[in-house]
């Protein structure tokens, strides 16, 4: 039986995930950094593929996602867009380009959208960056929220613990939630927070809300999908599920290789001119 019970137009947007919510359609939403591995998540039936910042830690090493850049995340998200054609492609907005200025925000979102081809862009946020997000949404660019555990402020959290576990956190957390459905963000994603508390905000709201740590009763999930293919094999935390072992697969293939390259058996002639 299939799960799908919206008839989905070739294209996801921005409407499709609103539909979806309507029918209770959960939405499918994983990342992705480069054009092969965009290529492989859009042919498989994604509905949103986000370019994260998360591509910082996976893509360069680094230890945050503070790093980024806007260069780097136009770079990415291009690479990205040039290998999907039917799912919502959806950009990070870097550290550092949006939490100030909105006029400087306004000024990066049109860069990212114009220079990548994405479709949307996400910040991390609720109150503090209103305004930002007002204005990059006067200008036509649909935003996703971020709220919980908004990596961008690992130093002020002081590590990457559940967030809104005490009631004050909680409460303002659903203020903004509340906030971003009000001036128009088209959806939102909620990170490392407990299931009672997201499954009440996406009962609250009437924009999709995506889960990441965040249990079952919110619109739809995301991964980090080096992540979820067992390429990252150190971080296990407890709202990941690995569904492959790439990791294993890959270094398999690296060993075997080398193998065969020591021993001569490849290249064979079959494989020679
Ligand atoms: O950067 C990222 O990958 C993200 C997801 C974890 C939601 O923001």
């Amino acid at each position: 039986m299939s799960t799908n019970t919206i008839d989905k137009p070739k294209k996801v947007t921005t409407a499709t995930l609103r539909k979806m919510k309507a029918a209770r359609e959960k939405i499918a939403m994983l990342t992705a950094y480069d054009y092969s591995m965009a290529r492989l998540v859009d042919e498989s039936g994604m509905d949103v593929i986000l370019v994260g910042d998360s591509a910082t830690n996976i893509m360069a090493g680094n230890l945050t996602t503070l790093p980024m850049t806007l260069d780097e995340m136009i770079y990415h998200a291009r690479c990205v867009t040039r290998g999907v054609s039917r799912a919502l492609v959806v950009a990070d907005m870097p550290f550092g380009t949006y939490q100030g200025d909105a006029t400087a925000a306004l000024h990066n979102a049109v860069r990212l959208m114009k220079e990548s081809g994405c479709e949307a862009v996400k910040l991390e946020g609720g109150s503090e960056v209103r305004e930002s997000i007002e204005k990059i949404l006067s200008a036509g660019i649909p935003v996703m929220g971020h709220l919980g555990l908004t990596p961008q402020s690992v130093n002020k959290f002081g590590g990457y613990g559940l967030r809104a576990k005490e009631d004050a956190e909680a409460e303002k957390l659903l203020r903004d939630a509340a906030m971003l459905e009000e001036i128009g963000c088209f959806s939102l994603v909620l990170e490392k927070i407990p299931a009672q508390l997201a499954r009440r905000v996406a009962e609250s709201v009437s924009i999709p809300v995506i889960g990441i740590g965040a249990g079952n009763g919110v619109d739809g999930q995301v991964l980090v999908v080096n992540d979820m293919l067992g390429m990252n094999k150190g971080f296990v935390p407890k709202f990941l599920r690995h569904y492959a072992d790439l990791g294993t697969v890959i270094n398999d293939a690296f060993t075997h290789y080398i193998s065969d390259v020591k021993s001569v058996d490849f290249p064979s002639e079959a494989e020679s001119y």
